[in-house]
C-alpha cells in the first residue's frame, strides 16, 4: 500500500460550493491514483446546524461545529476551504493564517480576501500568489 501524506480538511460553509468541494476532495482518490497525498474530512461548520448535520452524517466529516473558529483551530487540519459568504472571506482568511503558527499550511484563498491575508502572513511568513490557476481560489499561503 502507498504511503501517502494525510492533509486535514476543513470546510467553512456547507452551502452549494462547500458540497461541491467536499465531493471533489472525496472523488480525489478514484481520480489520481498516483496521488502522494489523500484528503481526510475533519470537520465542517456552518451556521445552520442541520447542514453541519448532513455533512458529517452523509459526507463523512470526522466533526462538525457551528462556529467557524473552532473548525480552524482544530489541531488536525491542514487546509481551509473557504466556502462561506463573501463578507466572511476576510476574516476567516486571517484567522487560518494565524492559526498556521503551529505548523505548516496551506489555505484556499477567494480573490477579495488576498490583501489582508498577505499582510498577516508577511509577518515572517512566506506568501505566494498562483497565476496559473484562473479560479476563484486564487491564491495560496505557505506558512
Ligand atoms: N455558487 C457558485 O456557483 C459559486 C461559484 C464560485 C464562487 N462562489 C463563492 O462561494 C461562496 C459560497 O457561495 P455558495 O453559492 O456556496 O453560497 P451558499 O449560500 O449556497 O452557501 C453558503 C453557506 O455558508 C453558510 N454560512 C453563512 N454564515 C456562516 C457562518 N458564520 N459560518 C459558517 N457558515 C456560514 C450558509 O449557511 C450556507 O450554507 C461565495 O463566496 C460565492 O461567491 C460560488
Amino acid at each position: 500500500m502507498t504511503n501517502r501524506t494525510k492533509i486535514g480538511v476543513a470546510v467553512i460553509g456547507f452551502g452549494w460550493m462547500g458540497q461541491a468541494h467536499t465531493r471533489s476532495y472525496i472523488r480525489i482518490p478514484t481520480l489520481f491514483p498516483e496521488r502522494t497525498f489523500d484528503p481526510e474530512l475533519i470537520v465542517v461548520s456552518d451556521n445552520m446546524a442541520s447542514r453541519v448535520d448532513e455533512a458529517v452524517e452523509s459526507f463523512g466529516f470526522r466533526e462538525g461545529t457551528t462556529d467557524w473558529r473552532q473548525a480552524i483551530a482544530h489541531p488536525d487540519v491542514d487546509v481551509v476551504c473557504i466556502c462561506a459568504p463573501n463578507m466572511l472571506h476576510e476574516p476567516i482568511a486571517v484567522a487560518a493564517v494565524e492559526a498556521g503558527r503551529h505548523g505548516p499550511g496551506r489555505i484556499q484563498l477567494p480573490l477579495g480576501a488576498a490583501g489582508a491575508v498577505c499582510e498577516t502572513a508577511g509577518r515572517g511568513r512566506n506568501a505566494r500568489r498562483d497565476h496559473q490557476l484562473q479560479r476563484p481560489f486564487l491564491h495560496d499561503v505557505r506558512l
